[in-house]
């Protein structure tokens, strides 16, 4: 079953709101949703914000089924040309905060872990095109890199920029992605940028957050017309 996660209300909401034959799933620290949304079966969850929930969620979402997981959501734009609105596809994702370098890691390696974890080619495809029919709105595929720090300043993004070469920043998307890879569950992840992550990051966040949300789950609606025709 396809499953869909997003960290915050905000960005599950307007995807619940439309879910048919809810059944709610309660277990430790996040509920779940069975139901259909655009006639497609879908998992549905808010795995709350951080790596750690994004990962035990995800892997609640995984124990009742899901063989594709979309994370939905927003994120701080890194890649010089992305603006407050724009969607970022994930081609792969990394963990910025992780620093094993004193051990000869690089910089964001896991020991026994990949350095950057693929997102499935399909799922990319198919959030491309439906985000290319979202009036207004710009996409671009591009790395998203994960940590638990909302990033507010321009040397960390030069830094997001120049060290992993990442198109965004936000806090959850490698940890689901490190758990799907493990059970050999593709995914992929939707970003709108609700700031560029400078020192206006709080306010651009809280101003547009709610705004730009839509924008994801305006893809992910997209992507079910698509997925659903697909085995
Ligand atoms: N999510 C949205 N904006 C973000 C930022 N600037 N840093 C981390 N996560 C974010």
């Amino acid at each position: 079953m396809l499953a869909i996660m997003g960290a915050m209300d905000e960005e599950i909401e307007l995807l619940l709101t439309d879910l048919q034959d809810r059944e709610t799933l309660e277990r430790p620290g996040a509920t779940l949703y069975r139901g259909v949304l655009d006639g497609v079966p879908v998992l549905l969850t808010r795995g709350g914000i951080g790596k750690v929930n994004a990962a035990m969620t995800a892997t609640y979402l995984l124990l009742e089924g899901a063989d594709r997981v979309i994370f939905t959501g927003v994120a701080g734009g890194v890649h010089p040309d992305l603006r407050v609105g724009d969607i970022v596809v994930s081609t792969d994702l990394v963990q910025h905060d992780v620093d094993v370098t004193a051990l000869g890691y690089e910089l964001g390696t896991i020991p026994g872990e990949v350095p950057a974890w693929a997102a499935d080619e399909r799922l990319r495809v198919a959030a491309l095109e439906a985000a290319g029919e979202v009036e207004g709105v710009r996409a671009l595929e591009g790395r998203v890199a994960s940590g638990d720090q909302f990033i507010a300043s321009a040397g960390d993004v030069q830094r997001l920029w120049t060290r992993f070469g990442a198109a965004c920043a936000e806090m959850e998307g490698a940890a689901v992605a490190q758990v799907c890879a493990k059970a050999g569950v593709p995914f992929v992840v939707i970003r709108s940028v609700s700031d560029t992550a400078d020192h206006d990051a709080n306010v651009d966040y809280r101003t547009f957050m709610p705004l730009v949300a839509r924008h994801a789950k305006q893809v992910v609606r997209g992507m079910l017309a698509r997925l659903s025709t697909q085995a």
